[in-house]
């Protein structure tokens, strides 16, 4: 019988990196935000503003999502000063269509923070960068990793697939997070942190894909214990979730008869989709519906139903009715703006907002 010491395991783990290492050098992906690993062997060093906004980005978005909104952040605001400089409603708007704005908020209070606080320059470690705004343990070690060469373990939803595969872990997600920490941890290697970070990101998203891993060509497969087990692709294991609950509530899109333009107002700063535009919607939430119907409306106009709107968000599906009248004069009593049809496209409109606008202007009769 084949018994498995401390030493065994170590070299297991040094040897993935050691594949995974020579694996990346070979076949990393291009990406707007990433030092090639023929360019870092040159001696370029990564610029930790670009690393910061692309992981910030990236959180929970896919790679294929976030490259245009980078490049368009990059262009218009080439560092973190300029960033901070930035008037909030820009950021929000150049934002739109990312998702999950809370992000977006943090994101520009982090970059203040840098400016100020730290005459621009991003912190070096993982401990330092985690106490600026909305970086926490993911962001910090992937940064620390990426930026400065710091061995912390990086664990996104990639690297949690690859290693529960990896170790064969059969304890559900999220109780096997503390485990899956402790191997990556040890996997980690002195030298590359970074490059074997995002070494597992790739095999993620290419490779050991959740459905049908290619495990044929994957770099580490002698070393894969759920595949010489042949249960692979069932991994990682999750808890079942619970259902989410189903809301609703109704979005009022005025339009300006002379001109088209569709009357807005800001959101509350906190609370979901917080600082976005909205044409007014009823008091939706996560926790209630809000008010549908025509007599939900903030003013009074001839209000006609032009459809509905549904949306995912992470706790709840939300569906707006979606009501639609035509104005002379903007509605009194509310605050808010008319934006014409070509300032429509720069405002920080969320995705389900747009979409409600859309439905409101495509119905018309
Ligand atoms: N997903 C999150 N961060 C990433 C990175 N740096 N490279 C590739 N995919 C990622």
């Amino acid at each position: 019988m084949q018994v498995k010491t401390k030493a065994d395991g170590h070299q297991a783990a040094e040897s993935i990196a050691v594949r995974m290492l020579g694996w990346y050098d070979r076949h990393a992906r291009i990406l707007p935000w990433r030092v090639s690993p023929a360019d870092r062997r040159q001696g370029v060093k990564p610029d930790p503003y670009r690393v910061w906004l692309s992981e910030v980005m990236l959180q929970q978005t896919t790679v294929a999502a976030v490259s245009g909104y980078f490049l368009d952040f990059l262009q218009r605001w080439p560092n973190v000063e300029a960033l901070a400089a930035a008037p909030s409603e820009e950021v929000m708007g150049a934002w739109a269509g990312l998702g999950y704005y809370a992000r977006a908020r943090n994101l520009h209070a982090c970059a203040k923070a840098v400016a100020s606080e730290h005459g621009g320059v991003f912190p070096s470690t993982a401990e330092g960068l985690k106490r600026l705004p909305g970086i926490g343990d993911y962001t910090s070690a992937a940064i620390a990793a990426i930026a400065f060469d710091e061995p912390a373990a990086v664990v996104d939803g990639n690297i949690e697939r690859v290693t529960s595969r990896l170790f064969a872990i059969e304890t559900p997600l999220p109780q096997s997070r503390p485990l899956i920490r402790a191997r990556v941890e040890a996997m980690t290697p002195r030298l590359r942190p970074g490059d074997f970070a995002q070494s597992m990101m790739d095999l993620g998203a290419t490779i050991c894909t959740p459905r049908r891993p290619a495990c044929v060509i994957c770099p580490v497969q002698p070393s894969c214990e759920a595949q010489g087990k042949g249960i692979a692709e069932r991994l990682p294991a999750k808890a079942p979730k619970r259902a989410k609950p189903s809301r609703r509530g109704a979005a009022f899109v005025a339009v300006r008869r002379c001109d088209g333009a569709v009357f807005l107002r800001r959101r509350p700063a906190l609370g979901m989709l917080g600082d976005m535009a909205e044409p007014p919607t009823s008091g939706w939430s996560a926790k209630a519906d809000g008010a549908t119907g025509a007599d939900a409306a903030p003013f009074p106009a001839a209000w006609k139903e032009a459809g509905t709107v549904a949306h995912g968000f992470t706790h709840f599906d939300l569906t707006l009715e979606v009501w639609r009248a035509e104005l002379d004069a903007a509605p009194k009593g509310t605050d808010g703006w008319w934006s014409p049809p070509e300032r429509l496209l720069t405002e920080a409109l969320p995705t389900l907002m747009r979409r409600a606008i859309e439905t409101a202007l495509v119905s018309k009769s």
